[in-house]
């Protein structure tokens, strides 16, 4: 298989809403499409640093 180097995308994609609060209990939602199953009972999420990375460090 050859890569061109360009950037690629697969579509459609499924996108997760990620709910949190912060420590004030203020709620915060986010969308977040690079993300799969990964095991049974288990989701694997590619997050950069956003509001909600911090709710949940
Ligand atoms: C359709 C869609 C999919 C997204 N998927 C991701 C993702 O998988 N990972 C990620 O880090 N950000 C993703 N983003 C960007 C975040 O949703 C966006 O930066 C958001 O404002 C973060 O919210 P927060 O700062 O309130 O936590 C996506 C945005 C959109 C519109």
């Amino acid at each position: 298989m050859e890569f061109s180097g360009q950037k690629s995308t697969i579509t459609p994609e499924g996108v997760f809403i990620i709910g949190t609060y912060d420590e004030s209990g203020v709620p915060n939602a986010m969308n977040a499409a690079w993300g799969m199953q990964s095991d049974m009972g288990e989701i694997t999420l590619m997050l950069g640093k956003h509001k909600t990375t911090e709710n949940f460090e």
